[in-house]
């Protein structure tokens, strides 16, 4: 049997074998961020795929951090028997839900929230949504840990198995870890401690609410690919130690912001892409993406550099590798080699949700996903991210 399907121990939360259904918005929430029975159904049907460790969608924390209409919340005690439904109907079929807990920071479009989105430094745009950032005082950001904190006890309360902060691809941690956009002097910038601090106050006290059996687990970029130097892989190899020394019981590797397509590379699908903006700024975003096209190449494993890096800060932690995973060899290569324990994947499970269960039965080696991300167009589109591989339907092209 493939060293993949081995058990596996994340802290002390026992997994079945070492597939990881990584962080996927659906676009399926009702628009106060209860889950629905699509979200349960979809992660059910992962669940009978035989996915070991389920993740579903960012949630977001705080109303200030919300980053789509659709998205799931855990802002308040109202999203918690959603929440447990989707734990319920996971359990039922041998898998373990981690809880993604998020705060969109700058990349929250104003749109969505009616007013100026948060960060840690108030300078320039996001380049998506070119909204200006606001700089959180103090007193908020004391309020967006204690966010963080509730979040996590209502994620307890809901059955989950583990929560995973969402320190990644351009949200506001990321931001407050990021020398890019942390421009920030006080005790919570100015040095890696100082830009830790956010988040070492939010694992801190979301430890002190959760059982002590109970993971919590942080996605974090190895590399942010910045326009100025942000997160890179030395860097994050320095905060992962600290995390595991605080207790984190795993760290998936990702990458990438909203500045370029890093996290999900492959094709990008200009006009699907560039409708989603105002007319006066498609001539230029489109020329932009074209730029972006040779940077978000797709290579297999695309992470996996960075995660090299950080791999001996991490210890006896589990280190989760995501990013275009797509062959069972490469996969069973990565971990007997020792650079991952385990291996999460987003885009080949919305494609194929049964893949692991197909996998283990011997009837495939190699996901189906192409990376055409059609999905993430559909995601910016906010229309329910399936796989549309033959394109959006035609009622939502421009
Ligand atoms: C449609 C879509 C939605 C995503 N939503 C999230 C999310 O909610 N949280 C997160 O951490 N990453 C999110 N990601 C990134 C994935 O978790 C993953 O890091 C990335 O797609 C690379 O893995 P892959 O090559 O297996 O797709 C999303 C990706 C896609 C395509």
């Amino acid at each position: 049997m493939s060293i993949m399907f081995d058990t596996v121990q994340v802290g002390d939360m026992p997994v079945r074998n070492r597939f990881v259904h990584s962080a996927t918005h659906e676009v399926l929430a009702e628009t106060d961020g209860r889950v629905t029975e699509e979200i349960v159904r979809r992660y059910e049907t992962l669940a009978k795929g035989e996915v070991g460790l389920i993740i579903p969608g960012h949630m977001f924390v705080h109303p200030s951090g919300r980053a789509h209409p659709r998205q799931s919340g855990i802002y308040c005690d109202e999203m918690i028997p959603g929440l447990c439904r989707l734990t319920d109907a996971v359990h039922a079929h041998g898998g373990k839900v981690a809880v993604q807990l998020a705060h969109g920071g700058r990349q929250s479009p104003k749109k969505v929230l009616g007013t100026q989105p948060l960060a840690p430094s108030g300078h320039g745009r996001d380049p998506v949504t070119m909204n200006k950032p606001r700089q959180m005082t103090r007193e908020i950001i004391r309020e967006t840990v204690q966010a963080f904190i509730d979040a996590a006890r209502r994620a307890a309360e809901a059955g989950a198995d583990a929560v995973q902060l969402h320190g990644a691809h351009g949200y506001l941690i990321c931001e407050f870890l990021s020398p890019f956009y942390n421009r920030r002097r006080d005790e919570y910038g100015g040095s890696a401690e100082g830009r830790f601090r956010f988040l070492r106050e939010i694992v801190t006290g979301v430890r002190s609410v959760l059982p002590d059996t109970m993971p919590v687990l942080v996605k974090m970029n190895g590399n942010d690919y910045t326009p100025r130097t942000g997160v890179t892989p030395d860097l994050a190899a320095r905060y992962a130690a600290w995390l595991v020394d605080m207790g984190v019981a795993a760290v998936e590797v990702s990458g990438g912001t909203y500045y370029g397509f890093q996290s999900v590379r492959g094709e990008i699908p200009i006009p699907e892409l560039v409708q989603t903006l105002p007319a006066w700024m498609r001539p230029i975003a489109r020329i932009k993406m074209h730029f972006e096209k040779s940077k978000s190449r797709f290579a297999e494993a695309y992470n996996l550099e960075a995660a090299k890096t950080i791999r001996p800060a991490t210890g006896t932690a589990t280190l989760i590798l995501v990013g275009g995973m797509r062959s069972l060899s490469k996969m069973e290569e990565i971990v007997s080699a020792g650079h991952a324990d385990m291996i999460s994947m987003s885009r080949p499970f919305i494609r194929e949700p049964l893949l692991v269960k197909k996998f283990r039965e011997g009837k495939k080696t190699e996901a189906d996903c192409i990376s055409c991300n059609m999905c993430s167009a559909a995601m910016f589109n906010e229309i329910p991210v399936r796989c549309y591989r033959k394109g959006l339907p035609a009622v939502f092209r421009a």
